[in-house]
């Protein structure tokens, strides 16, 4: 049983129970405030960014090369940035928390 919290900008709690698929996904399915997921998954938008919870930080990991690229030239992300499309969910992710962030 895969759980994920999201929480909003404005504070708010979502949390998706037997959570399965990519963290963008699943944020579309349980709609999620702020995630919009506008390329589908292909990592070239960035409408699905999220700050991972410092605690969760270590078993996400950082983010890619390719996320990377996308962050480099937009303000606002920082070292727990991640793009949820890219984060794909598993049962060492069950129980993870991470903020909408504005992009
Ligand atoms: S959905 Fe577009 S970058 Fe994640």
């Amino acid at each position: 049983m895969s759980k994920v919290t999201f929480i909003t900008e404005d504070g708010n709690e979502v949390v998706a129970q037997d959570a399965t698929g990519n963290l963008m996904e699943i944020a579309r399915e349980n709609d999620v405030e702020g995630i919009l997921g506008a390329c589908g998954g292909c990592c070239s938008c960035g409408t699905c960014h999220v700050r991972v919870h410092p605690d969760w930080l270590g078993k996400t990991g950082r983010a890619t090369e390719a996320e990377q690229d996308l962050f480099d030239i937009e303000e606002g992300t920082d070292e727990r940035s991640r793009l949820s499309c890219q984060v794909e969910m598993s049962d060492s992710l069950d129980g993870i928390v991470v903020e909408v962030a504005p992009f």
